[in-house]
């Protein structure tokens, strides 16, 4: 682990690899880790914020408190606004795109960006961990014109970048422009984060299987088979099962542990619970970067063609052999 390298220097250092101008990338990915920084921060001090905000839910300055799923998305969007490079966002508490028009309404921005910017929200109650995904595209229709639907729903093997964060134990950022996965952990003292993940892979040895099983009797027959022999007493089976309920924690955890981690179709919810262009898209843009694949049962996630905003697929991401 190489501590001295901070995430601003990486992108510095490795801005080859993003096919675009110099300089585009880093200040895509400052906002992202600006923003992150403030979540995380609100994250911390959420059971205080309760008590401090008892009295009709208002905080010192009179401020009415805010669901941190509304605090996270304001901030990652107003800190993606401020940086003029960003043309589009999509997010899952939006119900529509937003349209950026940029410095003199010029909607010259290139950038789109969809988010769920707090992943696995029900787990703040509990003081557990939550997450943000978020995916980077370019737009498609031409500079000089306000964005549209078709770039926003662009299949999931054009992101030109994706990544992760996980609010845990440390914060930490997950990050992968199509050249590798890197991992970069905030040192909340400094408020810098350094590489501490480098190309990250999946190993060959994974024995975690995560899947909700209280909808087991609801799942295809082919993942309850699957699920049955998770649990069989053979070679280094059963496989041990763990879920936190946040889908880029308990996907980050299968990465570095191994494993598999699914959200199936089923009786009750055909599509699946997760979507497909800010949870599903840039988790298996990650997932292949670190050596894995990621379907919907049948097909490759990333060659699915959108169409709709907060549409839902079945999600299946793994190593594969
Ligand atoms: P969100 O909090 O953004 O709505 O996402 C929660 C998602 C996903 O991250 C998680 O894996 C899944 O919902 C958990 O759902 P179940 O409670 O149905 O297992
Ligand atoms: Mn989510
Ligand atoms: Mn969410």
């Amino acid at each position: 682990m190489d501590r001295s390298i901070t995430l601003g220097e990486f992108i510095i250092e490795n801005q080859a690899d993003f096919p675009y101008a110099n300089g585009e990338l880093s200040r895509l990915i400052n906002a992202i880790q600006l923003a992150a920084k403030v979540v995380t921060h609100e994250v911390n001090k959420a059971g205080l914020v309760d008590i401090i905000g008892s009295v009709g839910g208002t905080n010192i300055q009179g401020e009415e408190q805010q669901k941190l799923d509304v605090f996270a998305n304001e901030t990652f969007i107003n800190s993606l606004v401020n940086r003029e490079i960003v043309c589009g966002i999509a997010s899952e508490e939006n119900d529509n795109f937003i349209t950026i028009q940029g410095q003199n309404n010029d909607h010259r921005n290139k950038y789109i960006v969809l988010m769920d910017p707090l992943d696995g929200s029900s787990n703040i109650d509990v003081n557990a961990s939550v997450g943000t995904i978020f995916s980077i595209y370019r737009r498609v229709t031409p500079v000089g014109t306000p964005v549209t639907m078709e770039d926003f729903l662009q299949p999931g093997n054009l992101q030109v970048a994706a990544g992760y964060i996980v609010y845990g134990t440390s914060t930490i950022i997950v990050l992968s422009t199509g050249n590798g996965v890197n991992g970069f952990t905030l040192n909340p003292a400094l408020g810098v984060y350094y590489l501490s993940h480098p190309n990250i892979k999946f190993p060959e040895d994974g024995r975690i299987y995560s899947v909700n099983e209280g909808g087991y009797l609801q799942f295809p027959q082919g993942i309850k088979k699957y699920i049955k022999y998770c649990q069989e007493e053979k070679e280094n089976r059963p496989y041990t099962s763990r879920y936190i309920g946040s889908l880029a924690n308990d996907m980050h955890r299968n990465m570095l542990k191994g494993g598999i981690y699914m959200y199936p179709s089923s009786t009750k919810n055909p599509n699946g619970k997760l979507r497909l262009l800010y949870e599903c898209n840039p988790m298996a843009f990650i997932i292949e970067q670190a050596g894995g694949a990621a379907i919907d049962g049948y097909n490759r996630i990333l060659d699915l063609k959108p169409t709709e905003l907060h549409q839902r697929v079945p999600f299946i991401g793994a190593l594969v052999n």
